[in-house]
């Protein structure tokens, strides 16, 4: 870059693989997070959700028919919402044949298995609880099993795990069951509404249309529940100019489908 841009530059954000990598892998599978792995890609970002009989998986839709084979293998079974299947029958699903015939077989990963690879892999995670509504006290199970998956540990909070959600009192019940873990609003509340967010939220993470200079020089003004200010992570940007024009503004995350062009783009300006 040149010396004056230099002179005003803020630190290269975060990358994170929106899914995995989904211009490469069938989203929210363990094969998406290899290859995330494989680009180089640290942060990844998914899903989570319940089945009928309480189990945890990562899937972004609630119905279960754009990512897999249920309407093959479950055809009376319309609208296939997760919540209406046992963890058993979303087992049996195909999660990769839609996306290419390279991925046939490829599973529904629950969030055990899921978080086991992420570790595995020695990378980082934003977990989006999706659709908490649908879903009562599932705030309590998620924190149950990252527990029990050693993600509860220092090392995990204080730089691994992140957890967001479009729902800002999902974000209050975690916030009140583990005030240490860090979590992620996703939204753009006005200026003037930023402050209660502030009181549960280290990250306001918005639609990247949504970002102007202001807004988030409004957001980087607050201090978030452990002190530190306030982090925007924008989503999802698959163009690498506008990626540029994100981290010039100072954006600290950039959600993608193309993390490996991302973070090209980012090392090349
Ligand atoms: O991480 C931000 C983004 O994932 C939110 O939207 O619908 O892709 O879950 P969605
Ligand atoms: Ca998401």
């Amino acid at each position: 870059a040149a010396p004056a841009a230099a002179a005003t530059r803020h630190a290269e954000p975060v990358v994170i693989g929106h899914r995995g990598v989904p211009v490469q892998a069938p989203e929210n599978t363990l094969a998406s997070i290899d290859r995330a792995a494989r680009l180089g890609t640290v942060w990844v970002e998914n899903d989570v959700q319940r089945t009928k009989d309480g189990a945890l998986i990562v899937m972004h839709d609630t119905t279960l028919e754009r990512t897999t084979d249920v309407k093959r293998l479950y055809p009376g079974r319309a609208p296939w919402k997760v919540s209406d299947f046992t963890l058993a029958e979303i087992g049996t699903l195909d999660a990769g044949s839609w996306y290419d015939r390279r991925f046939k077989g490829e599973r529904v990963p629950t969030l055990d298995r899921y978080l086991r690879r992420v570790d595995h892999n020695r990378q980082k995670l934003l977990l989006e609880v999706k659709a908490p509504e649908l879903y009562p006290g599932i705030e309590r199970q998620i924190v149950a099993e990252l527990r029990r998956t050693g993600w509860l540990d220092a090392a995990h909070v204080r730089g691994r795990l992140i957890v967001q959600s479009f729902n800002a009192s999902s974000l209050r019940t975690l916030h009140t069951l583990r005030p240490d873990l860090k979590k992620g609003f996703l939204g753009a509340p006005k200026a003037s509404e930023l402050r209660s967010y502030a009181a549960f939220a280290d990250q306001i993470n918005p639609s990247y249309k949504s970002v102007t200079p202001s807004w988030l020089r409004s957001v980087h003004a607050l201090k978030g529940p452990h002190g530190r200010p306030l982090e925007v992570s924008a989503w999802t940007v698959d163009d690498a100019d506008e990626a540029v024009a994100l981290a010039r503004m100072g954006v600290d995350g950039i959600i993608t489908n193309a993390p490996h062009v991302i973070a090209e783009a980012l090392a090349d300006d």
